[in-house]
């Protein structure tokens, strides 16, 4: 095997391939697997902020005689008649965030105990609220590094673009303030403009930027004529649009870039760090493939390095970022004129 080491938000990794987060990194005999199949790190599944609230409905509906106060809650944050119960709500509140937050922190420790790699913990945030205090005890249980994973859907259009990005520096700069951990922000594209913004997120004091999540999806089914989920698992065509901005944005950002989103085998591993990615994570493939991924990636990696002369992961970083093109304006093309596409 050619020397793969790297370092992440100044974590020594053996390699940069890492297991995102995912429902596979929730259990810890996954995590052990993930290990010892060759990962370089791992991040656990999300803790969300909603699920918090969705275990104080639970609690609150399991304690209403049997009456189902909120059984037709839409399946948003907070149901709006909660607010009727204001008191007993923030007290249940504080309970079910307590509960939730200890199995969390448990879970942390007992992967940290486990694995002889960095191990990352995420948090989904939609407030500043909570957070600060709960990346403390996260920080207290020895993982590695905090992911935020952060996606501000644009759709109130009351809410400017400033508006929504706020919500991102609130939350960066309160969970700064309470934890010496490195922090990395996960985000999704949708920022007015993007280049710029993920500049300023960069230089916000985290130590990386994780392109792109990819979202839940909707979609419609046109015989029930109601909402259904769109793919759940990316496929191998998708990882262009990572492409083009780990690309454009490598060298001009104050931190490491982790590209995530359609990295199904080791050409489009390698094709990530030749634009300029820190690391590279996976997660539909490890769904879609099985664990042996992981391996295969690798050793596509290590020959294709051979086979190039390159003998390490530097040697080749970023040798296609936009910077080093001889033609970068070929990086930011969107349409398809005939000259460049060969298709009318
Ligand atoms: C079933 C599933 C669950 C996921 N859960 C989380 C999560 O809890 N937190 C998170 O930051 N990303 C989550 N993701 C997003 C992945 O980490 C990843 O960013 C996204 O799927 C794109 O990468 P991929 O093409 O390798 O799947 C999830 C993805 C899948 C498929």
């Amino acid at each position: 095997m050619e020397n793969l080491h790297t370092t992440y938000l100044g974590l020594k990794l053996r390699n940069p391939l890492i297991a995102g987060s995912c429902g596979l990194t929730n259990s810890l005999s996954n995590i052990k697997e993930l290990a010892k199949k060759g990962v370089g790190a791992v991040v656990i599944k999300s803790l969300f902020e909603e699920q918090i609230h969705i275990e104080a409905e639970k609690v609150i509906k399991n304690n209403t005689d049997g009456v189902s106060t909120f059984s037709h809650a839409p399946d948003t944050i907070l149901s709006k008649r909660i607010y009727d119960y204001d008191e007993a709500y923030s007290y249940i509140y504080d309970f079910a965030k307590r509960n939730t937050l200890g199995k969390y922190l448990y879970f942390l420790n007992e992967a940290k105990k486990n694995v002889d790699i960095p191990v990352i913990a995420s948090i989904n945030c939609v407030s500043n609220q909570d957070w600060h205090s709960f990346s403390k005890k996260i920080e207290e249980t020895g993982v590695d590094a905090l992911e935020l994973n952060i996606y501000i859907l644009p759709s109130d259009w009351r809410r400017s673009g400033e508006d929504n990005e706020k919500i991102y520096y609130d939350i960066i700069r309160e969970v700064r303030n309470y934890v010496n951990l490195p922090v990395s922000v996960k985000i999704g594209y949708y920022f007015s403009s993007l280049a710029q913004s993920i500049k300023k997120l960069s230089e916000c004091g985290i130590k990386g930027l994780v392109l792109f999540n990819r979202p839940y999806n909707t979609d419609i089914d046109i015989e029930k004529m109601e909402l259904s989920h769109g793919p759940i698992y990316s496929t191998s065509e998708e990882f262009t649009h990572t492409l083009r901005w780990i690309s454009i944005l490598s060298g001009h950002v104050g931190c490491d870039l982790s590209a995530s989103t359609g990295v199904h085998d080791h050409k489009a591993f390698i094709k990530q760090l030749l634009a300029g990615a820190t690391t590279v994570q996976i997660a539909s493939a490890l769904y879609k493939e099985g664990f042996d991924v992981i391996p295969e990636i690798l050793r596509g990696t290590s020959a294709w390095m051979k086979r190039h002369d390159f003998n390490s992961i530097d040697s080749f970083r970023a040798k296609l970022s936009k910077s080093n093109l001889e033609n970068p304006a070929a990086i930011e093309r969107v349409q398809f004129m005939k000259l460049y596409s060969g298709i009318e």
